[in-house]
């Protein structure tokens, strides 16, 4: 294989289409995600269209026990991974005390754990071959405290940190560490993460993966270190995280997460 990635989560929207760019700069992949389905019907597209090899690997992140087989599975192939793109990740509406801790509990293995032990498993080859780009798909939501989605925003706030962070410590090293903050785009996210009736969101049509995608592996390709996509999105978290108090924001990001069905 050949300047191969491996990119988690490219089942669907942002990461499947990340897969797509990657594979239209004749690059291979290893695609990773529970959907076999999926990721087999994007390897044929990816063959077909631009001539690469696509490896699926389908995975559970959530599982500790898969997450190590996957490294393992990868390692032990000897494949050089040059490009790790860490984007599966998704999202949960509710009062944290009212939610199903199964499902925060899995939000963390997958938007935390599998994010820092993915890294961990793949950076050192990066470093010894002085070479390598990981991209981390964060979010907006990692900027600020999120009530009612409050593992969700905690969550990406550790990837806005983890991936600023050991970007700084390998600064120089021929390696670089982007980490992607989109805001609201259109995917499958929305309806799976229950938030198709916030306020906020209310007559609100967002991005659709593509071009956030596109803003990304551009970003990652120029080796930057903390992105967030559109212009608007900027605006929001500068102005909103640099202006306003704490106590004013959280009420603010309180009242915004609140459903239209809440009253
Ligand atoms: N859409 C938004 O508004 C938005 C905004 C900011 C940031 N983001 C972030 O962007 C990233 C991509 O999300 P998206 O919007 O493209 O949503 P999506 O279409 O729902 O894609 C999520 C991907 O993550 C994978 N995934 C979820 N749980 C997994 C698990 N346990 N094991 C393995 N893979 C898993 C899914 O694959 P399977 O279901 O096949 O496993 C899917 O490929 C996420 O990290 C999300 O937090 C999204």
């Amino acid at each position: 294989m050949k300047h191969t990635a491996l990119i988690t989560g490219a089942s669907s929207g942002i990461g499947r289409e990340l897969a797509r760019i990657h594979a239209a700069c004749g690059r291979d992949a290893i695609l990773v995600a529970r959907r076999e389905d999926r990721l087999e019907a994007l390897a044929d597209e990816l063959r077909r269209e631009h001539g690469v090899e696509s490896v699926v690997l389908a995975c559970d992140l959530a599982d500790p026990a898969a997450r190590r087989s996957l490294i393992e599975t990868v390692l032990g192939r000897k494949i050089a991974i040059e490009y790790l793109i860490n984007n599966a990740g998704f999202g949960g509406h509710g009062p944290f005390a009212k939610r199903p801790w199964e499902s925060d509990h899995a939000m963390i293995q997958v938007n935390v754990l599998a994010v820092a032990e993915l890294t961990r498993a793949f950076l050192p080859a990066m470093l010894e071959r002085g070479a390598g780009r990981i991209l981390h798909v964060a979010s907006t939501a990692g900027f600020l405290p999120g009530p009612l989605q409050a593992t969700y925003y905690a969550s990406k706030a550790y990837v806005v940190s983890f991936g600023q962070a050991v970007a700084e410590e390998i600064r120089g090293s021929g390696v670089t560490i982007t980490t992607l903050c989109p805001g609201f785009t259109e995917t499958e996210f929305v309806e799976k993460a229950d938030l198709t009736d916030l306020r906020m969101l209310d007559g609100r049509t967002g991005p659709g993966p593509r071009p956030v995608a596109e803003h990304g592996y551009r970003a990652m390709e120029r080796g930057r270190t903390l992105t967030i996509h559109g212009l608007g999105n900027r605006v929001l978290i500068e102005g909103a995280t640099r202006l306003l108090p704490r106590n004013v924001l959280l009420p603010l990001s309180h009242l915004s997460m609140k459903k239209k069905s809440d009253g």
